[in-house]
Protein backbone atom coordinates (compact mmCIF):
# COMPACT_ATOMS: atom_id res chain seq x y z
CA UNK A 1 0.00 0.00 0.00
CA UNK A 2 1.24 3.39 -1.07
CA UNK A 3 1.33 5.89 2.22
CA UNK A 4 1.12 9.39 0.85
CA UNK A 5 1.50 11.41 4.22
CA UNK A 6 1.98 14.79 4.62
CA UNK A 7 4.28 15.34 7.72
CA UNK A 8 4.23 18.76 9.77
CA UNK A 9 7.06 18.72 12.75
CA UNK A 10 5.63 22.30 14.10
CA UNK A 11 7.63 23.74 17.31
CA UNK A 12 9.37 23.15 19.89
CA UNK A 13 9.49 19.52 20.42
CA UNK A 14 7.82 18.41 17.49
CA UNK A 15 10.27 17.89 14.91
CA UNK A 16 12.54 16.07 17.28
CA UNK A 17 9.06 13.09 18.12
CA UNK A 18 8.24 13.26 14.85
CA UNK A 19 11.30 12.25 13.19
CA UNK A 20 11.22 8.74 15.59
CA UNK A 21 7.70 8.21 14.34
CA UNK A 22 8.91 8.28 11.32
CA UNK A 23 10.90 6.01 11.71
CA UNK A 24 8.95 3.57 13.59
CA UNK A 25 6.79 4.16 10.46
CA UNK A 26 9.06 3.25 7.49
CA UNK A 27 10.17 0.42 9.98
CA UNK A 28 6.66 -1.45 9.72
CA UNK A 29 6.62 0.00 6.40
CA UNK A 30 9.74 -1.97 5.36
CA UNK A 31 8.43 -5.35 7.43
CA UNK A 32 5.03 -5.24 5.40
CA UNK A 33 5.55 -3.95 2.19
CA UNK A 34 4.20 -0.65 1.85
CA UNK A 35 5.88 2.59 0.18
CA UNK A 36 6.33 5.93 2.74
CA UNK A 37 5.85 8.69 0.73
CA UNK A 38 6.36 11.93 3.01
CA UNK A 39 6.01 15.54 2.59
CA UNK A 40 7.28 18.24 5.03
CA UNK A 41 5.74 21.19 5.43
CA UNK A 42 5.27 24.17 7.81
CA UNK A 43 2.82 24.97 10.36
CA UNK A 44 2.29 27.34 13.41
CA UNK A 45 5.38 29.21 14.77
CA UNK A 46 7.85 27.65 11.93
CA UNK A 47 5.21 28.30 9.58
CA UNK A 48 4.88 31.97 11.09
CA UNK A 49 8.70 32.80 11.11
CA UNK A 50 8.92 31.27 7.74
CA UNK A 51 6.10 33.42 6.04
CA UNK A 52 4.21 35.16 8.26
CA UNK A 53 1.31 32.59 8.23
CA UNK A 54 0.31 29.86 11.08
CA UNK A 55 -1.08 28.15 7.81
CA UNK A 56 0.33 28.77 4.74
CA UNK A 57 -1.56 28.01 1.43
CA UNK A 58 1.17 24.90 0.17
CA UNK A 59 0.39 23.36 3.60
CA UNK A 60 -3.06 22.96 3.44
CA UNK A 61 -2.78 21.68 -0.21
CA UNK A 62 -0.54 19.55 0.61
CA UNK A 63 -2.48 17.94 3.66
CA UNK A 64 -5.48 18.04 1.41
CA UNK A 65 -3.84 16.46 -1.35
CA UNK A 66 -2.04 13.26 1.23
CA UNK A 67 -3.92 9.84 2.56
CA UNK A 68 -3.33 11.36 5.89
CA UNK A 69 -1.39 13.75 8.45
CA UNK A 70 0.98 13.55 10.95
CA UNK A 71 1.94 16.49 13.09
CA UNK A 72 4.46 17.32 15.56
CA UNK A 73 3.17 20.31 18.09
CA UNK A 74 2.38 23.96 17.31
CA UNK A 75 3.22 26.77 20.00
CA UNK A 76 5.96 29.34 20.80
CA UNK A 77 6.36 32.04 23.18
CA UNK A 78 8.26 34.18 20.68
CA UNK A 79 4.30 34.71 19.39
CA UNK A 80 2.65 34.90 22.08
CA UNK A 81 1.99 38.92 21.77
CA UNK A 82 1.03 38.34 18.37
CA UNK A 83 -2.84 39.26 17.43
CA UNK A 84 -5.29 35.86 17.47
CA UNK A 85 -4.67 34.97 13.87
CA UNK A 86 -1.05 35.47 13.88
CA UNK A 87 -0.93 32.74 16.52
CA UNK A 88 0.52 29.12 15.87
CA UNK A 89 -2.11 28.11 17.55
CA UNK A 90 -4.51 29.69 15.03
CA UNK A 91 -2.98 27.64 11.97
CA UNK A 92 -3.47 23.96 13.74
CA UNK A 93 -7.47 25.33 14.51
CA UNK A 94 -7.23 26.20 10.47
CA UNK A 95 -6.14 23.05 9.89
CA UNK A 96 -8.38 21.14 12.20
CA UNK A 97 -11.30 22.99 10.44
CA UNK A 98 -10.43 22.17 6.70
CA UNK A 99 -9.67 18.96 7.41
CA UNK A 100 -13.21 18.63 8.84
CA UNK A 101 -11.55 16.46 11.85
CA UNK A 102 -14.68 16.92 14.11
CA UNK A 103 -14.11 13.54 16.00
CA UNK A 104 -10.75 13.84 18.18
CA UNK A 105 -9.52 10.45 19.83
CA UNK A 106 -7.15 10.75 23.04
CA UNK A 107 -6.90 7.10 24.09
CA UNK A 108 -5.64 7.13 27.76
CA UNK A 109 -3.80 3.65 28.70
CA UNK A 110 -2.01 3.10 31.87
CA UNK A 111 0.95 0.95 30.48
CA UNK A 112 1.99 -2.15 33.08
CA UNK A 113 5.39 -1.36 33.04
CA UNK A 114 4.51 2.42 33.99
CA UNK A 115 2.14 1.98 36.73
CA UNK A 116 4.57 3.19 39.19
CA UNK A 117 5.09 7.10 36.91
CA UNK A 118 1.68 7.83 37.60
CA UNK A 119 1.00 10.39 40.92
CA UNK A 120 -1.90 7.82 41.91
CA UNK A 121 -1.91 4.74 44.01
CA UNK A 122 -0.76 1.60 41.71
CA UNK A 123 -4.12 0.11 42.88
CA UNK A 124 -6.29 3.51 41.65
CA UNK A 125 -4.58 3.20 38.33
CA UNK A 126 -3.61 -0.28 37.07
CA UNK A 127 -5.67 -1.14 33.91
CA UNK A 128 -7.19 1.98 33.30
CA UNK A 129 -7.98 2.49 29.74
CA UNK A 130 -10.09 5.09 28.91
CA UNK A 131 -10.89 6.97 25.06
CA UNK A 132 -11.58 10.40 25.53
CA UNK A 133 -13.81 11.60 22.14
CA UNK A 134 -13.48 14.90 22.18
CA UNK A 135 -15.57 17.18 19.62
CA UNK A 136 -12.92 19.46 17.82
CA UNK A 137 -15.04 21.60 15.63
CA UNK A 138 -17.44 23.58 17.40
CA UNK A 139 -18.00 25.33 21.53
CA UNK A 140 -15.45 28.56 22.36
CA UNK A 141 -12.72 27.24 20.23
CA UNK A 142 -14.93 28.27 16.68
CA UNK A 143 -17.81 30.57 18.00
CA UNK A 144 -18.67 33.48 16.86
CA UNK A 145 -18.77 36.40 17.70
CA UNK A 146 -15.60 36.64 19.94
CA UNK A 147 -13.30 39.95 20.22
CA UNK A 148 -11.92 41.97 22.88
CA UNK A 149 -13.37 45.45 22.20
CA UNK A 150 -13.45 48.81 23.94
CA UNK A 151 -11.16 51.36 25.39
CA UNK A 152 -7.63 51.12 27.76
CA UNK A 153 -8.96 49.56 30.86
CA UNK A 154 -12.80 48.78 30.83
CA UNK A 155 -12.26 46.48 27.56
CA UNK A 156 -15.01 43.86 27.16
CA UNK A 157 -13.98 40.37 25.73
CA UNK A 158 -15.98 37.96 24.42
CA UNK A 159 -16.28 34.37 23.45
CA UNK A 160 -19.07 32.31 21.85
CA UNK A 161 -20.38 28.65 22.92
CA UNK A 162 -22.32 27.30 20.00
CA UNK A 163 -23.39 23.51 19.40
CA UNK A 164 -26.14 22.82 17.00
CA UNK A 165 -27.85 19.16 16.86
CA UNK A 166 -26.19 17.95 13.73
CA UNK A 167 -22.63 18.81 15.48
CA UNK A 168 -24.07 16.91 18.42
CA UNK A 169 -25.17 13.87 16.86
CA UNK A 170 -21.83 12.85 14.88
CA UNK A 171 -19.76 13.14 17.72
CA UNK A 172 -21.86 11.21 19.58
CA UNK A 173 -22.24 8.47 16.79
CA UNK A 174 -18.54 8.23 16.77
CA UNK A 175 -17.95 7.70 20.70
CA UNK A 176 -20.75 4.84 20.72
CA UNK A 177 -19.19 3.29 17.55
CA UNK A 178 -16.51 3.16 19.60
CA UNK A 179 -17.61 1.68 22.24
CA UNK A 180 -19.63 -0.96 20.48
CA UNK A 181 -15.70 -2.16 19.98
CA UNK A 182 -15.13 -1.46 23.17
CA UNK A 183 -16.78 -2.47 26.90
CA UNK A 184 -19.48 -0.57 25.76
CA UNK A 185 -19.92 2.23 27.83
CA UNK A 186 -20.53 5.65 27.55
CA UNK A 187 -20.19 9.13 29.83
CA UNK A 188 -21.13 11.82 28.46
CA UNK A 189 -20.18 15.30 30.38
CA UNK A 190 -21.52 18.02 30.52
CA UNK A 191 -22.27 21.44 32.29
CA UNK A 192 -26.26 20.63 31.93
CA UNK A 193 -26.73 22.36 35.22
CA UNK A 194 -25.43 25.87 33.91
CA UNK A 195 -25.23 26.15 29.85
CA UNK A 196 -27.59 26.30 27.21
CA UNK A 197 -24.94 24.23 25.10
CA UNK A 198 -24.94 21.55 27.45
CA UNK A 199 -28.74 20.71 28.09
CA UNK A 200 -28.95 20.68 23.99
CA UNK A 201 -26.21 18.41 24.08
CA UNK A 202 -27.47 16.07 26.64
CA UNK A 203 -30.92 15.49 24.98
CA UNK A 204 -28.87 15.00 21.44
CA UNK A 205 -26.82 12.14 23.11
CA UNK A 206 -29.63 10.75 24.63
CA UNK A 207 -31.69 10.47 21.71
CA UNK A 208 -29.01 8.97 19.92
CA UNK A 209 -28.19 6.24 22.45
CA UNK A 210 -31.81 4.79 21.63
CA UNK A 211 -30.15 3.63 18.16
CA UNK A 212 -27.27 1.70 20.90
CA UNK A 213 -29.18 -0.53 22.89
CA UNK A 214 -26.49 -2.25 24.22
CA UNK A 215 -24.31 0.57 25.43
CA UNK A 216 -24.74 2.05 28.90
CA UNK A 217 -25.32 5.77 28.83
CA UNK A 218 -24.47 7.70 31.91
CA UNK A 219 -23.60 11.25 32.10
CA UNK A 220 -21.45 13.51 34.41
CA UNK A 221 -21.31 17.54 34.93
CA UNK A 222 -17.65 18.24 33.88
CA UNK A 223 -16.08 19.24 38.04
CA UNK A 224 -17.33 15.93 39.18
CA UNK A 225 -15.90 14.44 36.09
CA UNK A 226 -12.62 15.37 36.80
CA UNK A 227 -12.56 14.43 40.59
CA UNK A 228 -13.89 11.17 39.36
CA UNK A 229 -11.10 10.60 36.98
CA UNK A 230 -8.32 10.95 39.59
CA UNK A 231 -10.56 8.72 42.02
CA UNK A 232 -11.35 5.94 39.95
CA UNK A 233 -9.60 6.25 36.51
CA UNK A 234 -10.28 2.87 36.10
CA UNK A 235 -14.02 3.05 36.01
CA UNK A 236 -14.07 4.99 32.60
CA UNK A 237 -14.23 3.48 29.18
CA UNK A 238 -15.38 6.48 26.12
CA UNK A 239 -15.62 9.43 27.55
CA UNK A 240 -17.69 11.77 25.16
CA UNK A 241 -17.39 15.44 25.66
CA UNK A 242 -17.50 18.94 23.81
CA UNK A 243 -14.15 20.91 22.72
CA UNK A 244 -12.78 22.43 25.93
CA UNK A 245 -14.00 19.99 28.49
CA UNK A 246 -12.03 17.40 25.95
CA UNK A 247 -8.91 19.59 26.25
CA UNK A 248 -9.16 19.85 29.90
CA UNK A 249 -9.94 16.15 30.41
CA UNK A 250 -7.48 14.62 28.05
CA UNK A 251 -4.31 16.75 29.86
CA UNK A 252 -5.86 15.67 33.31
CA UNK A 253 -5.77 11.96 31.96
CA UNK A 254 -1.68 12.01 30.42
CA UNK A 255 -1.06 13.20 34.07
CA UNK A 256 -3.46 10.19 35.51
CA UNK A 257 -1.55 7.65 33.47
CA UNK A 258 2.18 8.89 34.48
CA UNK A 259 3.18 11.61 31.46
CA UNK A 260 0.92 13.72 28.97
CA UNK A 261 4.11 12.69 26.41
CA UNK A 262 2.52 9.09 26.45
CA UNK A 263 -0.69 10.59 24.92
CA UNK A 264 -1.65 10.02 21.17
CA UNK A 265 -4.65 11.19 19.67
CA UNK A 266 -6.69 10.92 15.88
CA UNK A 267 -8.63 13.73 14.50
CA UNK A 268 -11.03 11.87 12.28
CA UNK A 269 -14.21 12.47 10.60
CA UNK A 270 -12.99 14.31 7.11
CA UNK A 271 -11.94 13.05 4.41
CA UNK A 272 -8.22 13.63 5.49
CA UNK A 273 -7.01 12.01 9.11
CA UNK A 274 -4.79 14.59 11.31
CA UNK A 275 -2.74 12.46 14.04
CA UNK A 276 -0.62 14.25 16.81
CA UNK A 277 0.29 13.77 20.02
CA UNK A 278 -2.11 15.83 22.93
CA UNK A 279 1.09 17.45 24.47
CA UNK A 280 2.22 20.39 23.51
CA UNK A 281 5.59 22.57 21.83
CA UNK A 282 7.26 21.79 25.22
CA UNK A 283 9.76 24.90 24.51
CA UNK A 284 11.29 24.85 27.83
CA UNK A 285 12.84 21.26 26.49
CA UNK A 286 12.94 22.04 22.81
CA UNK A 287 16.18 20.76 21.23
CA UNK A 288 17.59 18.67 24.40
CA UNK A 289 16.95 15.52 23.23
CA UNK A 290 14.81 14.57 26.05
CA UNK A 291 11.31 14.77 25.17
CA UNK A 292 9.27 11.32 24.82
CA UNK A 293 8.36 10.53 21.57
CA UNK A 294 5.67 7.84 22.38
CA UNK A 295 2.91 9.91 21.84
CA UNK A 296 3.80 11.03 18.17
CA UNK A 297 4.88 7.09 17.68
CA UNK A 298 1.45 5.77 19.15
CA UNK A 299 -0.10 8.59 16.64
CA UNK A 300 1.59 6.82 13.79
CA UNK A 301 -0.61 3.97 14.59
CA UNK A 302 -3.44 5.56 15.38
CA UNK A 303 -3.19 6.52 11.43
CA UNK A 304 -2.54 3.38 10.22
CA UNK A 305 -5.54 2.34 12.31
CA UNK A 306 -8.14 4.87 10.95
CA UNK A 307 -6.57 6.25 7.75
CA UNK A 308 -5.51 2.90 6.16
CA UNK A 309 -7.30 0.16 7.87
CA UNK A 310 -4.08 -1.22 8.87
CA UNK A 311 -5.13 -2.44 12.07
CA UNK A 312 -2.66 -5.60 12.19
CA UNK A 313 0.67 -2.58 11.87
CA UNK A 314 -0.55 -0.41 14.43
CA UNK A 315 -0.89 -3.05 16.79
CA UNK A 316 3.25 -3.85 15.78
CA UNK A 317 3.70 -0.29 16.70
CA UNK A 318 1.74 -0.64 20.01
CA UNK A 319 3.11 -3.83 20.97
CA UNK A 320 6.30 -2.44 20.30
CA UNK A 321 6.23 0.37 22.59
CA UNK A 322 4.99 -1.73 25.45
CA UNK A 323 7.68 -3.99 24.71
CA UNK A 324 10.30 -1.53 25.34
CA UNK A 325 8.82 0.06 28.55
CA UNK A 326 9.11 -3.28 29.98
CA UNK A 327 12.51 -3.72 28.66
CA UNK A 328 12.79 -0.21 31.49
CA UNK A 329 13.28 2.14 28.46
CA UNK A 330 12.23 5.15 30.13
CA UNK A 331 12.64 9.43 28.60
CA UNK A 332 13.56 11.92 31.78
CA UNK A 333 9.30 12.29 31.71
CA UNK A 334 9.10 9.12 33.24
CA UNK A 335 11.45 9.09 35.81
CA UNK A 336 12.51 10.75 39.13
CA UNK A 337 14.59 13.37 38.36
CA UNK A 338 18.47 12.72 38.52
CA UNK A 339 17.73 8.89 37.51
CA UNK A 340 18.96 7.48 34.52
CA UNK A 341 16.75 8.08 31.26
CA UNK A 342 17.15 8.03 27.20
CA UNK A 343 17.08 10.08 24.58
CA UNK A 344 14.63 10.95 22.50
CA UNK A 345 16.33 9.11 19.76
CA UNK A 346 17.73 6.18 21.35
CA UNK A 347 13.77 5.33 22.75
CA UNK A 348 12.89 6.24 19.56
CA UNK A 349 15.58 3.37 17.73
CA UNK A 350 14.10 0.76 20.68
CA UNK A 351 10.68 1.39 19.35
CA UNK A 352 11.87 0.75 15.81
CA UNK A 353 14.12 -1.99 16.77
CA UNK A 354 11.38 -3.98 18.50
CA UNK A 355 8.96 -3.15 15.38
CA UNK A 356 11.65 -5.18 13.30
CA UNK A 357 12.37 -7.91 15.63
CA UNK A 358 8.47 -9.09 16.24
CA UNK A 359 7.76 -8.58 12.64
CA UNK A 360 10.46 -10.59 11.72
CA UNK A 361 8.88 -13.26 13.68
CA UNK A 362 5.65 -12.63 11.73
C1 LIG B 1 -4.54 20.24 22.16
C2 LIG B 1 -3.91 21.59 22.29
C3 LIG B 1 -4.58 22.54 21.31
C4 LIG B 1 -6.05 22.63 21.68
C5 LIG B 1 -3.94 23.92 21.21
C6 LIG B 1 -2.47 23.85 20.87
C7 LIG B 1 -4.65 24.81 20.23
O1 LIG B 1 -3.98 22.04 23.60
O2 LIG B 1 -4.52 19.67 21.05
O3 LIG B 1 -5.06 19.73 23.15
O4 LIG B 1 -6.41 23.39 22.59
O5 LIG B 1 -6.85 21.91 21.08
MG1 LIG C 1 -4.73 20.58 24.95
Amino acid sequence: MLLNLTILPGDGIGPEVTEQAVLVLQAVADAFGHRLQLQHKNIGGAALAAVNDPLPADTIQACVASSAVLLGAVGSPAFDHNPGHLRPEAGLLRLRRELGAYANLRPAICFPALEDCSPLRVDLVRGTDIMIVRELLGGLYFGEPRSIQGAPRSRVATNTMTYDEPAIERITRIAFDLAVKRRNRVLSVDKANVLECSRLWREVVIRCAKDYPGVQLSHMYVDSAAMSLVQRPKDFDVILTENMFGDILSDQAGGVVGSLGLLASASIGGPVGLYEPVHGSAPDIAGKGIANPLGAILSAALLLRHSFRLAREAVYIESAVGAVLNQGSRTSDLVPAGQHSVSTSEMGRRVAEAVRISTSEK
